[in-house]
C-alpha cells in the first residue's frame, strides 16, 4: 500500500493539511491456536499486509473525525460520548483512544483516515492491525511515545474486550506490534517472554488458502470456547485447593482426567485440545531447531484435527482444503487463527507448490463454485511510523 494513496484521501476529506502516517501488520500463526488465553505458547509472525493510517490532532477537545478509505465511510464522534460510534470500524478508534487515555496519554480530538490490505475476515487479524496502528499514532501524537510496546498490545486487547465483544488473547496484537521481517516469534503468553526465530525454510514455503467463508468472532462461539476452558480450570482448582490454577497451562493431563465426568464431554474435549496444542508448539520449536520441516508439518496436521474434532472451530470448507493438502502430499496444513471460516496455512515443498495450488483451486471451485484466494506469506515488520 502506498503512503500517497492514504495521504491524498486524508487531504481531500479533511482540511487539506497533512499529518503523520503509521502502519501495522496483520499476522499469521505457524502453530499454537487458542493457547494464548490459556496461558500457553503461540508462534506468530507479522505479514507484509496491514493497515495504514494518517492522523493529526485537530485542535478540538475531544472530537474525532474518521474516514475509512476502503469503505468510503465518514464517522465523527466525541471521545466523551459514553456510547461511542456505532460503525464497527469506528469502535476500534474510539476504543483504543479511551484505552490509551487510561494509560495516561492525554488524547484530544484528532482526524484520521485509514486503509488496509489485510483481507477482512480471513483470520489474519485485520482488527489487531487497526488497534496497533491507531495506538502507535496516538502514542506518538499525544503521548511522546511514552507508552511501552507491551502496554499498546494490552490496550489493543482491551479494545476487543471492552468495545468489540471479543474476549481474545494477546497473540494478534503482540504479533502486530512486535513483528520483525523474516522472523516468527515464540511467545509464552503466561510470562510474556518471547524469542525471534528467523524463518527461511530451505526448499519450503508458507501459503494461505482463503476459503472466503467470513470468519466473524464478535458475539461468536469464540467466547464460548474460552468459557469452556475457564470452567475446566475452576473444577481442577476446586479439586486441588492446595495448588494455584490460573489457566489450563497450570493443569496436567491427569488433573484433566480427574474432572472429566463433572465438566462433561464437550468441555473435556476443548481442554484436551489445548493441553495437546501447548506441547505441539514446543515440539515445533525443537523440530525447527533441527531443520525438520516434515515433523513441523505433521504437527500442523495434528493441530487441524484437534481444532476440527475437539475444539470444533473449523467448517466444511476448511476441512475440505485441509484434505486436499493431505492428498497432494503437502507437508503441513491447518486452519489458522480463531476459526469459523478464514484460511488454512500450508507448509509446502517448493516443487509441489504449483500443482497444489492448481489442484486446490480446481477441486474447491468444483465443489463450492468459487476458487479459494491464495496469499503467499511474506513475514514483515511490526507497527511503525512511516512519516
Ligand atoms: C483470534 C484471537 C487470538 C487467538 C486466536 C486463536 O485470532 O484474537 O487471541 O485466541 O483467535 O489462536
Amino acid at each position: 500500500m502506498e503512503i500517497d494513496f492514504v495521504r491524498s484521501r486524508f487531504i481531500k476529506h479533511f482540511d487539506g493539511k497533512t499529518g503523520n502516517v503509521y502502519a501495522s501488520p496483520g499476522r499469521i500463526n505457524l502453530i499454537g491456536e487458542h493457547t494464548d488465553y490459556n496461558g500457553g505458547f503461540v508462534f506468530p509472525g507479522a505479514v507484509d499486509k496491514g493497515v495504514m493510517a494518517e492522523m493529526r490532532a485537530n485542535g478540538t477537545e475531544d472530537t474525532v473525525m474518521a474516514y475509512a478509505i476502503d469503505l468510503k465511510d465518514r464517522v465523527d464522534f466525541k471521545l466523551s460520548d459514553p456510547a461511542g460510534p456505532r460503525a464497527s470500524w469506528a469502535r476500534y478508534i474510539y476504543g483504543i483512544a479511551l484505552e490509551m487515555k487510561k494509560l495516561g496519554v492525554p488524547v484530544k480530538g484528532f482526524n484520521i483516515a485509514f486503509a488496509g490490505d489485510v483481507p477482512l475476515g480471513a483470520g489474519m487479524s485485520s482488527s489487531a492491525a487497526m488497534e496497533s496502528c491507531f495506538a502507535c499514532g496516538l502514542n506518538d501524537i499525544f503521548g511522546e511515545n511514552k507508552v511501552s510496546q507491551w502496554d499498546m498490545v494490552l490496550a489493543g486487547q482491551a479494545t476487543e474486550h471492552n468495545y468489540c465483544g471479543v474476549n481474545c488473547g494477546i497473540m494478534d496484537q503482540f504479533a502486530s506490534v512486535f513483528g520483525k521481517a523474516g522472523c516468527l516469534m515464540r511467545l509464552d503468553c503466561r510470562s510474556r517472554e518471547f524469542e525471534y526465530f528467523p524463518f527461511k525454510p530451505d526448499g519450503y514455503r508458507l501459503v494461505l488458502l482463503d476459503s472466503v467463508v467470513k470468519h466473524q468472532l464478535a458475539g461468536s462461539p469464540y467466547n464460548d470456547r474460552r468459557n469452556s476452558c475457564e470452567n475446566v480450570v475452576k473444577h481442577i482448582q476446586a479439586k486441588h485447593p492446595e495448588g494455584k490454577f490460573e489457566t489450563l497451562r497450570d493443569c496436567t493431563w491427569e488433573q484433566l482426567d480427574e474432572v472429566r465426568a463433572e465438566v462433561g464431554e464437550e468441555n473435556y474435549k476443548r481442554a484436551k485440545f489445548v493441553l495437546g496444542e501447548k506441547d505441539r508448539v514446543l515440539a515445533v520449536c525443537d523440530a525447527l531447531n533441527e531443520g525438520d520441516y516434515e515433523k513441523v508439518g505433521e504437527l500442523m496436521y495434528q493441530t487441524h484435527e484437534g481444532l476440527s474434532k475437539d475444539y470444533e472451530v473449523s467448517c466444511e470448507e476448511l476441512d475440505f482444503l485441509n484434505d486436499i493438502a493431505k492428498k497432494c502430499g503437502v507437508t503441513g496444513s491447518r486452519i489458522m487463527g480463531g476459526g469459523f471460516g478464514g484460511c488454512t496455512i500450508n507448509l509446502v515443498r517448493n516443487d509441489l507448490y504449483r500443482q497444489f495450488i492448481a489442484t486446490a483451486k480446481e477441486k474447491f471451485n468444483a465443489k463450492y463454485g468459487h476458487e479459494p484466494k491464495v496469499y503467499d506469506v511474506v513475514i514483515g515488520d511490526g507497527s511503525r511510523k512511516l512519516c
